[in-house]
C-alpha cells in the first residue's frame, strides 16, 4: 500500500492539491453528530463510549471524505483520568474544581491508563473501520493548556488565574506540568500502539505568555513530552499547535522537536513560508471565513493555496470549526481545495 497522503506530507513531501481535514471536524455543526450526542447522554459519556466515539469520528469522513480523521475525545480526559472532577455544562463549556498547590503534590497517577482504556479501544475500532487511505490522528492537550483548565477550573480569555498561580507557586506549576508531560507522552504513545498514524498536541493557550513564561511553561514541558514520546516512537510525526504564539512559532518547533506546525490564521504568509522551509505546515483558514462563505471563503482558500501550495502543506482551519458553520460551506471549501490547479 502507498503511504497515506497526510503522513507523506507530514514527513516533508509536497502534494497538490494538498490533503485536507478540519480541526473539530466531528462536532455540533453536523446534524448526525448532534443526533449521536443526544443518544450518548452527556458529552463525557460520548468520549468514553468506544462505539459512539468511533461513530462520530467517522461521520465527517463519510460525509466529506477528509484525508485525515482525528480521534473523537477531549483534551480534558487527561486530568479527569487523574481523578480531577470534570463536567461540561451545556452552552458554557468545561468546569473543574480548581486545583491547589497542595493537591498538585498529592496527585496520583494510579489507574490513569485504565481510566483511559475506552479511548485506546476507540482508536483501535476507528482504525479498523476507516478507509485504508485515511490517516488517523491521535491527540492530547499540551501541559500548559491542560493546566490552565485545572488551575482556573474553567476557560478564561487570558488565563490570568494560571499565570498568577505560576508566578506565586513556580515549583508547584513546574511539578504539575512535568507530570502532565510524562503522562501525556505515554498517553500519545499508547494511542499510536492502538493504531494512530501521527499525533497532534493542542497548545491552545500558548499565546498569552511573556517570553520567559512561554519558555518555562510551554516550550520546556512540550520538549519533555516529545523526548519521552520519541523514546517509544522515534519516527511517528508530531504536529504542534501553539495557537497565538506569533513570532515564537519558529523557536517552538526548533526547541520542542515537533515534526510539523499547525498555524493559526494570524500567522502571516511570509512567516508561514519560512516555517514551511523547515518542515510541513498545516492550516490556516480563519474559521469565520467558513461561516461567511462566498467571496470571503474563496479568497481565503486561494491565498493559502497560492502561497503555501508549492511546499509541504496540509490544508486546515486556523482553529476549530464553529457550530454555526453551514455544512454547504464545508462542501464548497473542499471543492475549492480539491479542484485547485497550479
Ligand atoms: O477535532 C475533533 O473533531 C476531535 C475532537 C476534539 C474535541 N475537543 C471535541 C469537543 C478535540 C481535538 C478537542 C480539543 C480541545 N478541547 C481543546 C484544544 C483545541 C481548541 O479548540 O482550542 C480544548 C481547549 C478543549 C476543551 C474544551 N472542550 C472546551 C473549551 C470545550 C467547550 C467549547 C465548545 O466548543 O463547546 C469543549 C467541548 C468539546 N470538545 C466539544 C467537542 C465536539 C463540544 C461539546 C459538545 O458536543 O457539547
Amino acid at each position: 500500500m502507498a503511504e497515506r497522503n497526510v503522513l507523506r506530507v507530514l514527513k516533508g513531501a509536497t502534494a497538490f492539491p494538498p490533503p485536507i481535514w478540519m480541526m473539530r471536524q466531528a462536532g455540533r455543526y453536523l446534524p448526525e453528530y448532534r443526533a449521536t450526542r443526544s443518544k450518548a447522554g452527556s458529552f463525557l459519556d460520548l468520549c468514553y463510549n468506544p462505539e459512539l466515539a468511533c461513530e462520530v469520528t467517522l461521520q465527517p469522513i463519510r460525509r466529506f471524505g477528509f484525508d485525515a480523521s482525528i480521534l473523537f475525545s477531549d483534551i480534558l480526559v487527561v486530568p479527569h483520568a487523574l481523578g480531577r472532577d470534570l463536567r461540561f455544562d451545556e452552552g458554557v463549556g468545561p468546569r473543574m474544581t480548581p486545583i491547589t498547590a497542595q493537591e498538585i503534590a498529592g496527585l496520583d497517577d494510579d489507574g490513569f491508563h485504565v481510566n483511559l482504556s475506552p479511548v485506546y479501544e476507540a482508536v483501535r475500532k476507528i482504525r479498523s473501520e476507516l478507509p485504508e487511505k485515511t490517516t488517523l490522528l491521535g491527540f492530547c492537550g499540551a501541559p500548559w493548556t491542560v493546566a490552565t483548565y485545572m488551575v482556573a477550573g474553567r476557560g478564561t480569555p487570558d488565563q490570568a488565574p494560571t499565570r498568577l498561580f505560576g508566578y506565586r507557586n513556580p515549583e508547584a506549576l513546574d511539578e504539575l506540568l512535568n507530570l502532565l508531560a510524562d503522562l501525556s507522552a505515554d498517553y500519545l504513545a499508547n494511542q499510536v500502539d492502538a493504531g494512530a498514524d501521527a499525533v497532534q498536541i493542542f497548545d491552545s493557550w500558548s499565546g498569552v505568555l511573556d517570553e520567559a513564561a512561554f519558555q518555562r511553561w510551554c516550550v520546556r514541558p512540550v520538549a519533555r513530552l516529545l523526548a519521552r514520546f520519541r523514546a517509544r516512537h522515534a519516527d511517528v510525526p508530531v504536529i504542534g499547535f501553539p495557537r497565538g504564539a506569533g513570532l515564537a512559532y519558529n523557536s517552538y518547533r526548533q526547541q520542542t522537536g515537533v515534526t510539523a506546525l499547525a498555524l493559526d490564521w494570524t500567522v502571516p504568509f511570509a512567516q508561514a513560508k519560512q516555517l514551511q522551509a523547515v518542515g510541513a505546515v498545516q492550516g490556516n483558514l480563519d474559521p469565520l471565513r467558513l461561516v461567511a462563505g462566498g467571496a470571503a471563503l474563496e479568497e481565503g482558500v486561494r491565498a493559502i493555496l497560492e502561497t503555501l501550495g508549492d511546499g509541504p502543506l496540509i490544508f486546515n482551519l486556523g482553529h476549530g470549526i464553529t457550530p454555526d458553520a453551514p455544512v454547504e460551506h464545508v462542501d464548497q471549501m473542499i471543492r475549492l481545495v480539491r479542484g485547485a490547479q497550479r
